[in-house]
Protein backbone atom coordinates (compact mmCIF):
# COMPACT_ATOMS: atom_id res chain seq x y z
CA UNK A 1 0.00 0.00 0.00
CA UNK A 2 0.88 3.30 -1.05
CA UNK A 3 -0.05 6.43 1.46
CA UNK A 4 0.65 9.17 -0.01
CA UNK A 5 0.25 13.16 -0.47
CA UNK A 6 0.56 14.19 3.09
CA UNK A 7 1.23 17.42 3.92
CA UNK A 8 4.23 16.59 6.09
CA UNK A 9 5.41 13.11 6.51
CA UNK A 10 7.53 13.43 9.93
CA UNK A 11 9.98 10.64 9.79
CA UNK A 12 11.56 10.69 13.54
CA UNK A 13 14.33 8.48 11.70
CA UNK A 14 17.90 7.58 13.29
CA UNK A 15 17.50 6.98 16.66
CA UNK A 16 16.51 8.08 20.12
CA UNK A 17 16.88 12.06 20.26
CA UNK A 18 19.60 12.95 22.72
CA UNK A 19 19.61 16.34 24.68
CA UNK A 20 19.07 19.28 22.09
CA UNK A 21 18.73 16.88 19.29
CA UNK A 22 14.82 16.20 20.92
CA UNK A 23 12.55 17.73 17.89
CA UNK A 24 14.89 16.63 14.78
CA UNK A 25 11.43 15.69 12.82
CA UNK A 26 12.88 14.92 9.96
CA UNK A 27 10.03 16.46 7.78
CA UNK A 28 9.49 15.09 4.25
CA UNK A 29 6.82 17.88 2.64
CA UNK A 30 4.08 15.97 0.35
CA UNK A 31 5.71 13.05 2.39
CA UNK A 32 4.35 9.26 1.42
CA UNK A 33 5.28 5.28 2.38
CA UNK A 34 4.90 2.02 1.41
CA UNK A 35 4.39 -0.39 3.35
CA UNK A 36 3.90 -4.38 2.93
CA UNK A 37 3.35 -6.92 4.96
CA UNK A 38 3.39 -5.00 8.07
CA UNK A 39 6.69 -3.06 7.51
CA UNK A 40 7.54 0.12 6.02
CA UNK A 41 9.60 -0.30 2.51
CA UNK A 42 9.95 2.79 1.51
CA UNK A 43 9.40 6.32 2.49
CA UNK A 44 10.02 9.39 -0.06
CA UNK A 45 7.71 12.23 -1.25
CA UNK A 46 4.44 11.65 -2.90
CA UNK A 47 5.95 11.87 -6.55
CA UNK A 48 9.27 9.88 -6.07
CA UNK A 49 7.01 7.03 -4.96
CA UNK A 50 4.29 7.00 -7.00
CA UNK A 51 6.94 7.12 -9.77
CA UNK A 52 8.54 3.86 -8.39
CA UNK A 53 5.41 1.83 -7.07
CA UNK A 54 3.14 2.77 -9.83
CA UNK A 55 0.65 -0.42 -9.31
CA UNK A 56 0.57 -0.34 -5.28
CA UNK A 57 -2.87 0.32 -4.09
CA UNK A 58 -3.25 3.77 -2.66
CA UNK A 59 -4.32 5.81 0.13
CA UNK A 60 -4.91 9.24 -0.19
CA UNK A 61 -3.45 10.90 3.07
CA UNK A 62 -5.63 14.14 1.40
CA UNK A 63 -2.70 17.18 2.90
CA UNK A 64 -3.07 15.64 6.18
CA UNK A 65 0.11 15.17 8.55
CA UNK A 66 1.68 11.80 9.05
CA UNK A 67 3.69 10.21 11.67
CA UNK A 68 4.68 7.70 13.58
CA UNK A 69 2.03 5.84 16.23
CA UNK A 70 2.63 7.13 19.81
CA UNK A 71 4.51 5.15 22.17
CA UNK A 72 3.20 5.21 25.32
CA UNK A 73 6.15 3.79 27.56
CA UNK A 74 4.27 4.34 31.29
CA UNK A 75 0.80 3.24 32.03
CA UNK A 76 -1.14 0.95 34.96
CA UNK A 77 -3.82 0.64 32.35
CA UNK A 78 -5.38 -2.25 34.19
CA UNK A 79 -7.22 -2.24 37.70
CA UNK A 80 -10.33 -2.88 39.42
CA UNK A 81 -12.78 0.08 40.98
CA UNK A 82 -11.59 3.50 40.69
CA UNK A 83 -11.00 6.77 43.02
CA UNK A 84 -13.31 9.02 42.49
CA UNK A 85 -13.92 9.78 46.16
CA UNK A 86 -10.46 10.47 46.74
CA UNK A 87 -10.44 12.92 43.45
CA UNK A 88 -12.59 14.96 45.51
CA UNK A 89 -11.11 15.03 48.87
CA UNK A 90 -7.81 16.05 47.15
CA UNK A 91 -9.64 18.82 45.94
CA UNK A 92 -10.17 19.51 49.19
CA UNK A 93 -6.89 19.55 50.23
CA UNK A 94 -5.86 16.16 51.03
CA UNK A 95 -2.91 14.67 49.91
CA UNK A 96 -1.60 12.21 47.65
CA UNK A 97 0.43 9.95 49.94
CA UNK A 98 -1.34 10.90 53.48
CA UNK A 99 -4.28 9.16 51.41
CA UNK A 100 -2.02 5.96 50.81
CA UNK A 101 -0.88 6.42 54.40
CA UNK A 102 -4.12 5.73 55.68
CA UNK A 103 -4.99 2.83 53.71
CA UNK A 104 -6.42 4.63 50.94
CA UNK A 105 -4.84 5.31 47.38
CA UNK A 106 -3.06 2.48 45.94
CA UNK A 107 -4.36 -0.15 48.36
CA UNK A 108 -7.56 0.98 47.75
CA UNK A 109 -7.20 -0.11 44.06
CA UNK A 110 -5.46 -3.04 45.26
CA UNK A 111 -8.84 -4.12 47.24
CA UNK A 112 -11.15 -3.51 44.62
CA UNK A 113 -8.70 -5.57 41.82
CA UNK A 114 -7.92 -8.39 44.12
CA UNK A 115 -12.01 -8.97 43.87
CA UNK A 116 -12.09 -8.45 40.61
CA UNK A 117 -12.62 -11.68 38.23
CA UNK A 118 -9.86 -12.14 35.39
CA UNK A 119 -13.01 -11.56 32.85
CA UNK A 120 -14.00 -8.00 34.67
CA UNK A 121 -10.06 -6.95 34.48
CA UNK A 122 -10.06 -7.43 30.56
CA UNK A 123 -13.17 -6.05 30.48
CA UNK A 124 -12.61 -3.25 32.05
CA UNK A 125 -8.88 -2.49 30.65
CA UNK A 126 -10.16 -3.38 27.01
CA UNK A 127 -11.76 0.06 26.57
CA UNK A 128 -8.97 1.85 28.32
CA UNK A 129 -6.22 0.02 25.61
CA UNK A 130 -9.17 0.90 22.69
CA UNK A 131 -9.19 4.50 23.69
CA UNK A 132 -5.75 4.99 23.61
CA UNK A 133 -5.50 3.34 20.36
CA UNK A 134 -8.17 5.30 18.67
CA UNK A 135 -6.24 8.58 20.33
CA UNK A 136 -3.42 6.88 18.10
CA UNK A 137 -1.19 5.28 20.50
CA UNK A 138 0.31 1.77 19.07
CA UNK A 139 1.94 0.52 21.47
CA UNK A 140 1.24 0.67 25.20
CA UNK A 141 3.53 0.00 28.33
CA UNK A 142 1.35 -1.63 31.50
CA UNK A 143 2.18 -2.56 34.96
CA UNK A 144 0.74 -4.60 37.31
CA UNK A 145 1.08 -3.16 40.96
CA UNK A 146 -2.48 -3.31 42.02
CA UNK A 147 -2.28 -7.04 43.66
CA UNK A 148 0.52 -7.16 45.78
CA UNK A 149 -0.11 -10.44 46.26
CA UNK A 150 1.81 -13.16 43.51
CA UNK A 151 -1.95 -14.85 42.38
CA UNK A 152 -2.95 -11.60 41.86
CA UNK A 153 -0.11 -10.18 40.31
CA UNK A 154 0.28 -13.10 37.57
CA UNK A 155 -3.44 -12.80 36.89
CA UNK A 156 -2.80 -9.12 36.25
CA UNK A 157 -0.47 -9.95 33.87
CA UNK A 158 -2.31 -12.90 32.52
CA UNK A 159 -4.84 -10.41 31.10
CA UNK A 160 -2.23 -7.84 29.89
CA UNK A 161 -1.08 -11.16 27.72
CA UNK A 162 -4.63 -11.76 26.33
CA UNK A 163 -5.26 -7.99 25.67
CA UNK A 164 -2.32 -8.17 23.59
CA UNK A 165 -3.78 -11.10 22.04
CA UNK A 166 -6.67 -9.29 21.21
CA UNK A 167 -6.08 -6.03 20.54
CA UNK A 168 -4.65 -4.07 17.52
CA UNK A 169 -2.35 -2.59 20.10
CA UNK A 170 1.51 -3.98 21.15
CA UNK A 171 1.52 -4.46 24.92
CA UNK A 172 5.38 -4.27 26.65
CA UNK A 173 4.97 -5.62 30.19
CA UNK A 174 6.14 -4.67 33.37
CA UNK A 175 5.40 -6.15 37.09
CA UNK A 176 5.17 -3.46 39.34
CA UNK A 177 4.53 -5.86 42.42
CA UNK A 178 6.74 -3.03 44.30
CA UNK A 179 3.58 -0.60 43.93
CA UNK A 180 3.25 -0.26 47.89
CA UNK A 181 3.55 -2.22 50.62
CA UNK A 182 1.18 -4.77 50.21
CA UNK A 183 -1.54 -4.22 53.29
CA UNK A 184 -1.04 -7.53 55.29
CA UNK A 185 2.56 -6.10 55.56
CA UNK A 186 1.77 -2.43 56.86
CA UNK A 187 4.02 -2.75 59.97
CA UNK A 188 6.56 -4.43 57.97
CA UNK A 189 7.74 -2.85 54.65
CA UNK A 190 11.04 -4.56 54.83
CA UNK A 191 8.84 -8.59 54.88
CA UNK A 192 7.09 -7.10 52.00
CA UNK A 193 10.43 -6.67 50.30
CA UNK A 194 11.76 -9.73 51.13
CA UNK A 195 8.87 -11.62 50.08
CA UNK A 196 9.27 -9.48 46.33
CA UNK A 197 12.55 -10.87 45.89
CA UNK A 198 12.78 -14.31 47.36
CA UNK A 199 9.07 -15.69 46.12
CA UNK A 200 7.17 -13.18 43.87
CA UNK A 201 10.07 -12.38 41.53
CA UNK A 202 11.70 -15.98 41.43
CA UNK A 203 8.18 -17.25 40.52
CA UNK A 204 7.78 -14.52 37.68
CA UNK A 205 10.49 -16.05 36.27
CA UNK A 206 9.27 -19.94 35.88
CA UNK A 207 5.57 -18.51 35.13
CA UNK A 208 6.46 -16.37 32.19
CA UNK A 209 8.57 -19.38 31.14
CA UNK A 210 5.41 -21.11 30.66
CA UNK A 211 2.77 -18.56 29.80
CA UNK A 212 5.13 -15.95 27.00
CA UNK A 213 8.15 -18.37 26.55
CA UNK A 214 8.28 -16.45 23.40
CA UNK A 215 8.31 -13.08 24.83
CA UNK A 216 11.34 -11.25 26.27
CA UNK A 217 11.01 -10.92 29.83
CA UNK A 218 9.00 -8.26 31.69
CA UNK A 219 10.51 -4.99 32.82
CA UNK A 220 10.58 -4.74 37.00
CA UNK A 221 9.48 -1.39 38.19
CA UNK A 222 9.59 -0.19 41.63
CA UNK A 223 7.71 2.56 43.33
CA UNK A 224 10.54 4.43 44.84
CA UNK A 225 9.50 7.01 47.17
CA UNK A 226 8.79 7.90 50.75
CA UNK A 227 5.95 5.98 52.15
CA UNK A 228 6.19 3.49 49.32
CA UNK A 229 9.87 1.64 48.92
CA UNK A 230 13.16 3.47 50.21
CA UNK A 231 16.52 3.65 48.24
CA UNK A 232 17.91 0.21 50.14
CA UNK A 233 14.49 -1.63 49.64
CA UNK A 234 14.39 -0.49 45.73
CA UNK A 235 18.19 -1.23 45.16
CA UNK A 236 17.33 -4.59 46.89
CA UNK A 237 14.67 -5.38 44.50
CA UNK A 238 15.99 -4.33 41.11
CA UNK A 239 19.47 -5.89 42.42
CA UNK A 240 17.29 -9.12 42.65
CA UNK A 241 15.25 -8.44 39.33
CA UNK A 242 18.60 -7.52 37.61
CA UNK A 243 20.25 -10.36 38.86
CA UNK A 244 17.25 -12.88 37.43
CA UNK A 245 17.46 -11.48 34.00
CA UNK A 246 14.56 -8.85 33.99
CA UNK A 247 15.41 -5.52 32.59
CA UNK A 248 14.53 -2.35 34.96
CA UNK A 249 12.29 0.65 35.22
CA UNK A 250 11.88 2.78 38.07
CA UNK A 251 9.50 5.39 39.57
CA UNK A 252 11.66 7.85 40.74
CA UNK A 253 11.10 11.45 42.41
CA UNK A 254 7.31 11.71 41.86
CA UNK A 255 6.96 13.71 45.32
CA UNK A 256 10.36 13.32 47.00
CA UNK A 257 13.89 13.15 45.94
CA UNK A 258 15.49 9.69 47.27
CA UNK A 259 17.79 8.85 45.08
CA UNK A 260 15.85 6.78 42.73
CA UNK A 261 17.47 8.05 39.36
CA UNK A 262 21.08 7.63 40.08
CA UNK A 263 20.34 4.15 40.92
CA UNK A 264 18.26 3.48 37.95
CA UNK A 265 21.17 4.80 36.03
CA UNK A 266 23.64 2.87 37.89
CA UNK A 267 21.92 -0.78 37.28
CA UNK A 268 21.73 0.20 33.94
CA UNK A 269 17.36 0.48 33.85
CA UNK A 270 15.77 1.53 30.40
CA UNK A 271 13.86 4.41 32.35
CA UNK A 272 13.25 6.04 35.24
CA UNK A 273 10.23 8.02 35.58
CA UNK A 274 8.72 11.33 36.89
CA UNK A 275 11.69 13.20 37.96
CA UNK A 276 9.48 16.29 39.76
CA UNK A 277 11.96 16.24 42.24
CA UNK A 278 14.80 15.25 40.68
CA UNK A 279 18.03 16.79 42.10
CA UNK A 280 20.62 18.35 39.65
CA UNK A 281 23.21 15.49 40.23
CA UNK A 282 20.33 12.90 39.92
CA UNK A 283 19.94 15.02 36.33
CA UNK A 284 23.62 15.29 35.51
CA UNK A 285 23.57 11.00 36.15
CA UNK A 286 20.70 10.55 33.83
CA UNK A 287 22.06 12.75 31.16
CA UNK A 288 25.33 10.38 31.12
CA UNK A 289 23.37 7.57 30.65
CA UNK A 290 21.20 5.63 28.53
CA UNK A 291 18.38 5.34 31.08
CA UNK A 292 15.64 7.11 29.44
CA UNK A 293 13.72 9.84 31.49
CA UNK A 294 10.20 9.87 31.56
CA UNK A 295 8.21 12.69 32.25
CA UNK A 296 4.28 12.08 33.18
CA UNK A 297 2.67 15.62 33.01
CA UNK A 298 -0.45 14.01 33.33
CA UNK A 299 -0.15 13.31 36.65
CA UNK A 300 0.59 16.66 38.33
CA UNK A 301 -2.39 17.99 36.24
CA UNK A 302 -4.73 15.03 37.35
CA UNK A 303 -3.58 15.92 41.14
CA UNK A 304 -3.72 19.66 40.48
CA UNK A 305 -0.15 19.90 41.63
CA UNK A 306 2.20 22.95 40.02
CA UNK A 307 5.43 21.23 39.99
CA UNK A 308 6.30 19.39 37.01
CA UNK A 309 9.37 17.39 35.21
CA UNK A 310 12.33 20.29 34.29
CA UNK A 311 12.50 18.95 31.00
CA UNK A 312 14.67 21.63 30.06
CA UNK A 313 17.42 20.72 32.74
CA UNK A 314 17.15 17.29 31.18
CA UNK A 315 17.90 18.69 27.82
CA UNK A 316 20.85 20.73 29.15
CA UNK A 317 22.33 17.51 30.90
CA UNK A 318 21.89 15.92 27.00
CA UNK A 319 19.00 13.20 28.79
CA UNK A 320 17.06 11.28 26.15
CA UNK A 321 13.46 12.56 27.34
CA UNK A 322 10.65 11.11 26.89
CA UNK A 323 6.80 11.51 27.64
CA UNK A 324 4.42 8.82 28.75
CA UNK A 325 0.45 9.13 30.26
CA UNK A 326 0.83 7.24 33.21
CA UNK A 327 -2.81 6.01 33.11
CA UNK A 328 -4.12 4.81 36.53
CA UNK A 329 -6.96 5.38 38.62
CA UNK A 330 -5.38 7.84 41.22
CA UNK A 331 -3.47 10.23 39.73
CA UNK A 332 -4.20 10.21 36.11
CA UNK A 333 -7.14 8.93 34.60
CA UNK A 334 -5.97 10.09 31.10
CA UNK A 335 -5.75 7.61 27.70
CA UNK A 336 -4.38 10.26 25.51
CA UNK A 337 -0.83 11.14 24.36
CA UNK A 338 -1.97 14.35 22.68
CA UNK A 339 -2.55 15.53 25.78
CA UNK A 340 0.30 14.46 27.39
CA UNK A 341 1.89 16.67 24.76
CA UNK A 342 -0.44 19.27 25.08
CA UNK A 343 0.61 19.48 28.96
CA UNK A 344 4.49 19.12 28.19
CA UNK A 345 3.97 22.43 25.75
CA UNK A 346 2.18 24.53 28.60
CA UNK A 347 4.12 23.00 31.65
CA UNK A 348 7.27 21.95 30.92
CA UNK A 349 8.35 24.43 28.11
CA UNK A 350 8.55 21.90 25.52
CA UNK A 351 7.82 22.84 21.61
CA UNK A 352 5.56 20.65 19.85
CA UNK A 353 8.21 18.92 17.69
CA UNK A 354 10.40 18.30 21.19
CA UNK A 355 7.02 16.96 22.88
CA UNK A 356 6.44 14.69 19.57
CA UNK A 357 10.03 13.41 19.83
CA UNK A 358 9.41 13.00 23.16
CA UNK A 359 6.41 10.54 22.57
CA UNK A 360 7.26 8.04 19.54
CA UNK A 361 11.19 7.77 19.33
CA UNK A 362 12.53 8.62 22.75
CA UNK A 363 9.21 6.61 24.40
CA UNK A 364 10.17 3.61 22.22
CA UNK A 365 13.57 3.84 23.69
CA UNK A 366 12.29 3.74 27.43
CA UNK A 367 10.89 0.26 26.37
CA UNK A 368 13.94 -0.73 24.63
CA UNK A 369 11.98 -0.95 20.96
CA UNK A 370 13.60 1.52 19.14
CA UNK A 371 14.62 -0.76 16.64
CA UNK A 372 11.39 -1.44 15.81
CA UNK A 373 9.16 1.44 16.28
CA UNK A 374 8.93 5.43 17.01
CA UNK A 375 9.85 6.04 13.58
CA UNK A 376 8.71 5.95 9.73
CA UNK A 377 12.11 4.25 8.63
CA UNK A 378 12.69 1.63 5.69
CA UNK A 379 12.41 -1.94 7.86
CA UNK A 380 10.39 -0.67 10.94
CA UNK A 381 7.21 -2.03 11.88
CA UNK A 382 4.23 0.15 10.12
CA UNK A 383 2.59 1.72 12.94
CA UNK A 384 1.72 5.01 11.34
CA UNK A 385 -0.76 8.30 12.45
CA UNK A 386 -2.77 10.40 9.59
CA UNK A 387 -4.05 13.35 11.96
CA UNK A 388 -6.68 16.01 10.58
CA UNK A 389 -4.46 18.53 10.08
CA UNK A 390 -2.63 20.31 8.01
CA UNK A 391 0.83 20.75 10.21
CA UNK A 392 2.24 18.44 12.77
CA UNK A 393 2.37 22.09 15.62
CA UNK A 394 -1.06 21.55 16.02
CA UNK A 395 -0.46 18.70 18.45
CA UNK A 396 0.58 20.54 21.54
CA UNK A 397 -1.65 23.52 20.52
CA UNK A 398 -5.09 21.84 20.21
CA UNK A 399 -6.29 19.51 23.21
CA UNK A 400 -9.22 17.43 24.61
CA UNK A 401 -10.44 16.48 21.23
CA UNK A 402 -9.16 13.80 18.95
CA UNK A 403 -6.80 14.90 16.38
CA UNK A 404 -6.16 11.42 15.10
CA UNK A 405 -8.14 10.55 11.28
CA UNK A 406 -6.31 6.96 11.13
CA UNK A 407 -4.32 4.42 12.32
CA UNK A 408 -2.27 2.23 10.79
CA UNK A 409 -1.41 -0.76 12.80
CA UNK A 410 1.26 -3.32 11.14
CA UNK A 411 0.17 -2.36 8.02
CA UNK A 412 -3.83 -2.76 8.39
CA UNK A 413 -5.65 0.42 8.26
CA UNK A 414 -7.86 1.68 11.29
CA UNK A 415 -10.47 4.55 10.80
CA UNK A 416 -10.73 6.95 13.60
CA UNK A 417 -12.70 10.45 13.08
CA UNK A 418 -15.62 11.65 11.29
CA UNK A 419 -13.40 12.78 8.64
CA UNK A 420 -14.08 16.21 8.03
CA UNK A 421 -10.96 17.02 6.29
CA UNK A 422 -11.81 14.42 3.21
CA UNK A 423 -13.29 16.70 0.62
CA UNK A 424 -10.15 18.40 -0.68
O1 LIG B 1 2.65 6.65 38.66
N1 LIG B 1 3.07 6.66 41.83
C1 LIG B 1 2.77 5.49 41.75
N2 LIG B 1 1.99 5.00 40.83
C2 LIG B 1 1.06 5.77 40.07
C3 LIG B 1 -0.16 6.10 40.84
C4 LIG B 1 -0.92 4.89 41.08
C5 LIG B 1 -2.18 5.12 41.86
O2 LIG B 1 -2.33 6.11 42.56
O3 LIG B 1 -3.03 4.23 41.75
C6 LIG B 1 1.75 6.93 39.44
O4 LIG B 1 1.40 8.10 39.63
FE1 LIG C 1 3.28 5.30 37.46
Amino acid sequence: MLIHSSSQLLSLANGPQRGKSLGTLGIIEDGAVVIRDEKIVAVGTTSELRASYPDEPRLDANGCVLMPGFVDPHTHVIWGGDRANEFEMKLAGAKYLDILAAGGGIISTVRATRTASIETLIAQTRPRLLRMFSHGTTTVEAKTGYGLQTATELRLLKALLALDDETPLDLAFTFLGAHAIAPEFKDDPQGYTDLVCETMLPMLKEWWGTHAPRMPLPFVDVFCETKAFDLMQSRQILVRALALGFPLKIHADEFDNIGGASLAVELGAASADHLVRTSDADIAALGRSDTVAVALPCTPFGLAEKDYTPAHKLIEADAILALATDCNPGTSWNESMQMAIALSCRYMGLTPAQAIAAATINAAHAIRRSGTIGSIEIGKQADILILSVPDYRHLGYRYGTNLVKQVIKRGQVYSVDVGYYRTA
